[in-house]
């Protein structure tokens, strides 16, 4: 019998990891087997892992030798970086390059590097539309991936370029779902105006990027968006009223109000939903649906997603 080849899978307790783990494991056929990182080999969600039949091992960015020696000897690679555990796009950065040079010394076959736009390329830092953030950013969480491409291209490691899309799953993990209004009715908001959000299952992330990997040496060196559907606000908000059998309004804000709004990392996210009304055609043009679906046929639409999680989204202020 030949031999399974190998996928180690960075971020694989994660949720686009995860999707990726699970669906190589899923799959009786499957020409790959998973190798998860993780930083902690007990915790809960590794074991499940483990107990699901993936082989788990200690890797941790921070450590590039760690990194190394959990690529050894694997066909492929997902690697992805973690924004929001330290809001430091530098730390991304230093992340993705030791992950690009891993997988060279490595010789593994096939990365796929979950990236999202250098949104400067479109706002350069002088364009007063949005504030530049922490000195040389407009967002900064997708400025540092788009710059970490080049780590990959320039190392000739041999990538599939990921742009990934907004998490429905955001409602239910991000404080970004329905909230109560003094007047007692509810809203969804979102700093989108008429314009549509691509969005996606965050777990359909991985069904695609296993996609990717079966079909191989056709996407290396590509860019490949992908998303479930692309919804404006007032579209989200209609599913919302009826997945959750009572009426959600559309609160569209403008970004600087969103940007003021004081959790951590609003000023980040106020510019990414800016950049993605502004330049709407682009955006959604580069995560097509068909395309997406063609890679992973279980892709789920909103309606679909929401069926399934409706229990899972918490109202806030209910
Ligand atoms: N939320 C969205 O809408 C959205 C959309 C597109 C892209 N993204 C991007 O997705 C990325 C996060 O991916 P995710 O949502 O799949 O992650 P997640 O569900 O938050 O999980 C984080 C994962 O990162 C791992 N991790 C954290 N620090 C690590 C380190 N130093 N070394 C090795 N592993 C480490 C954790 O593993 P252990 O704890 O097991 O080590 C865990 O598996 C962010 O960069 C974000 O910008 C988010």
């Amino acid at each position: 019998m030949e031999q399974k080849r190998i996928i180690a899978v960075v971020g694989a307790t994660g949720a686009q990891g995860g999707g990726l783990v699970r669906r190589i494991l899923s799959d009786s056929n499957s020409d790959f087997v998973a190798r998860v990182l993780t930083r902690n080999t007990s915790s809960d969600r590794a074991k499940n892992l483990a107990r699901l039949g993936a082989r788990v091992v200690n890797a941790d960015a921070d450590d590039p030798a760690s990194l190394e020696k959990a690529f050894e000897g694997a066909y492929g690679a997902y690697c992805v970086t973690f924004f929001w555990e330290h809001f430091s796009p530098e730390k991304e950065l230093a992340h993705a390059a030791a992950m690009a040079k891993a997988a060279k010394r490595a010789g593994v076959q096939h990365v796929i590097w979950s990236t999202l736009e250098d949104t400067r390329k479109w706002v350069p830092l002088n364009d007063s539309r949005m504030p530049t953030l922490m000195g040389k950013y407009k967002v900064p969480h997708f400025d540092a991936k788009g710059e970490a491409n080049q780590l990959f291209a320039d190392l000739r490691v041999p990538t599939t370029f990921l742009l990934t899309s907004f998490y429905w799953d955001n409602l239910i993990n991000f404080g970004m779902g329905p909230r109560k209004n003094p007047d007692g009715t509810w809203a969804f908001t979102l700093p989108m105006g008429d314009k549509k959000l691509p969005g996606i299952a965050a777990e359909d992330i991985g069904g695609c990027a296993y996609g990717i990997f079966k079909k191989g040496p056709e996407f290396i060196g590509k860019t490949v968006g992908i998303a479930g559907e692309h919804l404006t606000g007032a579209q989200m908000a209609a599913e919302l009223s009826k997945a959750l059998g009572r009426e959600i309004r559309y609160n569209d804000v403008p970004p600087e109000v969103y940007r003021s709004s004081g959790f951590p990392g609003a000023e980040d996210l106020g510019n990414m939903f800016q950049f993605k009304r502004d330049f709407e055609p682009y955006f959604c043009g580069a995560r097509d649906i068909k395309f997406s679906r063609s890679l992973n046929p279980e892709l789920q639409t909103f309606e679909e997603w929401l069926g399934r999680n409706r229990d899972r989204i918490p109202l806030e202020g209910g």
